[in-house]
């Protein structure tokens, strides 16, 4: 790659995070190009072929990684769609932003690390954004620098307005918990060795076995506590937080700055509906430091293949003890040193 050319990039599932990863390139990335786009849905791949201009559309995903105009490849199809793609990426060579989860399964991301171990290069770079989101980064930072001293307890809030079906703990904690895992695991700089996870239906509405709000408890290494709470069905918005609890101090994300309206008796400010609105400067700033460390020919600064093994290791935990009612051991693989 030369960082006089742009990168070119074609993108696998063009719904709403692939989207917004098209229009983001397109036009807040600087040296890459969007050149290529498939989708399973022809009037998706089209809608989103609109907003990009001068893009080939593949009618086969194999064919678009295997295309030799593609350079990378950015994958934002459902979870169960990931492994098979980066499997081909990494058969070929070519780096790939593959968004979370890295598989559905451990046994799944265990066939991607030994594949890219064996094809030689760190070529899997995964969408856990919160790490580029700036309230999440300064908390990193107040910890780093030490100004609230050893960290204790991470404590997070993860909450969804509503969610299109009734859906199983399980699910949710595939799908939406990794974010929150992973955050437990990178603000503290531990590892996780034990979760404990419970789990509520918040309306009868919904079908029996649903798990929409789960209150996920993690001890880590170094005597590190997390309590997490993901709940996907709270109504009013969507809101994500976090907040360090450190031997002296400690650090807190502050929620994007909207102004503070003050009216009627009233003080409020108003809360994002989704995702895309609260992470948008999360997911320009993870494509830009993706494009900008393949262009310099170095390692990504975000989540690794590893990262994406452990949250799966952690959230197969995480089900046994849904299910269980009891706290559950994770195991605790060495690192290897390809990834460390
Ligand atoms: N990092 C984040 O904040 C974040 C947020 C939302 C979603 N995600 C992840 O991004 C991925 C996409 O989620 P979304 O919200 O955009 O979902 P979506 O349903 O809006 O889009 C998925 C798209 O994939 C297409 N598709 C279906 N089967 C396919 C296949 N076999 N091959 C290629 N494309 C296929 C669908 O037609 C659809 O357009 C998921 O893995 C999800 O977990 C990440």
């Amino acid at each position: 790659m030369s960082p006089s050319q742009p990168l070119t990039v074609g993108i696998i599932g063009t719904g709403g995070m692939g989207t917004r990863h098209a229009v983001n390139l397109r036009r807040l990335v600087g040296g890459v190009q969007v050149a290529g786009l498939y989708d399973a849905d022809a009037g998706r791949l089209h809608q989103a072929a609109a907003l990009c201009g001068g893009v080939t559309l593949y009618d086969d995903p194999q064919r678009l990684v295997q295309d030799p105009g593609i350079q990378a490849v950015v994958i934002a199809s459902p979870d169960d769609t990931h492994v098979e793609y980066v499997l081909e990426c990494l058969r070929l060579g070519k780096p790939v932003l593959c968004e979370k989860p890295l598989a559905t399964s451990v046994a799944d991301a265990e066939r991607v690390i030994s594949a890219e171990i064996s094809s030689g290069k760190r070529l899997i770079s995964l969408g856990f954004m919160r790490r580029f989101d700036p309230q999440h980064a300064a908390v990193y930072q107040a910890a780093r620098s030490g100004q609230i001293g050893r960290p204790l307890l991470y404590k997070g809030v993860h909450r969804n307005a509503s969610i299109p079906y009734d859906v199983s703990g399980e699910v949710i904690l595939t799908n939406s918990a990794g974010h929150d895992i992973d955050a437990a695991r990178w603000l503290l700089g531990q590892q996780v060795q034990e979760v404990y996870v419970r789990g509520v239906r918040s309306r009868a509405a919904f079908s029996e076995n649903t798990r929409d709000l789960l209150l996920i408890q993690l001890a880590l290494s170094g005597g590190c506590l997390a309590a997490i709470e993901v709940f996907v069905a709270a109504q009013y918005g969507y809101e994500v937080s976090a907040e360090l609890v450190g031997e002296q101090g400690s650090a807190a994300t502050l929620q994007p700055d909207f102004a503070l309206l003050r009216r009627a008796g009233q003080r409020s400010h108003p809360i994002p509906g989704e995702w895309l609105e609260r992470f948008q400067q999360a997911y320009v700033a993870e494509l830009c430091a993706w494009v900008t460390s393949l262009q310099a020919g170095e390692r990504f600064p975000g989540a690794s293949a590893w990262d994406g093994y452990l949250a799966l290791l952690i959230t197969a935990a995480c089900i046994r003890s849904l299910r269980s009612g009891l706290p559950e051991a994770v195991g605790q693989p060495d690192t290897p040193a390809f990834y460390t």
